[in-house]
């Protein structure tokens, strides 16, 4: 259970190194997605009125992807942290595959959800594993070519806003997990939980741009260091007043 009025007790944010073992790419390493597409091309609205199909192509690749991809221990384990500590784990993912669903957990998506299409004259929006195609049709206002992926594109607002800000200003503890910490707003995150007096831990494959504020670090592959940091956070957890 939560803390009476206040949410959850631990806020957890992930980002694309959470399903790097998955097989799935992240963005700013080696290789990454944003050293191979132009971001401005294939992730903003701007983009995808100059080339819709460019961005249709690109979300098709990573829907075809993410199809063949399954869970891996990391999204195993912060499920499990879910199951055994109820109402007491707020996930924020800036991820949009499906692997902590499939693995049994609940998410907000503050970057939207790759399997979500969305119309772009009417913003319906449904659920899709299959290509976004120009002639699709909204099954809401019937209109065809105006069919996007439900994901926030640069100078979109991000999902969730209000919820996050609201579980940062309460919570006892909050985790970073596989993120650069390079965009904003969910890189402002850990520092606004440890103002509001937050223990903060990053987890990550290695150093990053705001490994310097956070009071421990645990370093290593998802996979490996999430499974014994759920063990602690249980006890942790359980620990407070508040129990879980
Ligand atoms: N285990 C833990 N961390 C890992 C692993 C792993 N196996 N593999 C990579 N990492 C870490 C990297 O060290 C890096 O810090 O994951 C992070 C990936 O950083 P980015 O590629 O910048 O991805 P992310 O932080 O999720 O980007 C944030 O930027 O472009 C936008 O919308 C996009 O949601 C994305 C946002």
């Amino acid at each position: 259970m939560s803390r009476p009025g206040h949410g959850p007790d631990l806020v957890i944010l992930t980002g694309a190194g959470l399903s790097a073992e998955s097989g799935l790419g992240t963005f700013r390493e080696k290789d990454g997605l944003w050293t191979r597409y132009d971001l401005n091309d294939v992730a903003t609205p701007e983009g995808f009125e100059r080339d819709p199909k460019l961005v249709r192509d690109f979300y098709n690749a990573r829907r075809a992807n993410l199809r063949e991809a399954e869970p891996n221990d990391a999204h195993r384990a912060l499920a499990r942290l879910q199951r055994t500590c109820p109402d007491q784990v707020m996930i924020v993912t800036q991820n949009v595959d499906d692997l902590l669903e499939r693995a049994g957990a609940e998410a907000l998506h503050m970057h939207g959800e790759l399997f979500k299409t969305r119309c772009a004259f009417c913003e319906a929006v449904w659920t899709d594993q299959g290509d976004l195609g120009a002639e699709q049709a909204c099954p809401s206002c019937g209109r065809s070519g105006g069919a996007r992926p439900d994901v926030v594109w640069f100078g979109e607002m991000p999902m969730f806003l209000p919820q996050i800000e609201a579980a940062l200003e309460h919570c006892r503890f909050f985790a970073s997990i596989g993120t650069s910490g390079a965009v904003y707003p969910a890189g402002g995150f850990a520092a606004q939980a440890r103002r509001a007096g937050a223990r903060i831990v990053e987890l990550n494959l290695e150093e990053t741009e705001i490994s310097h504020i956070f009071h421990e670090a645990l370093r290593g592959p998802a996979s490996e260091i999430l499974p014994p940091w759920v063990e602690e956070m249980e006890g942790r957890l359980a620990r407070s007043p508040w129990g879980c």
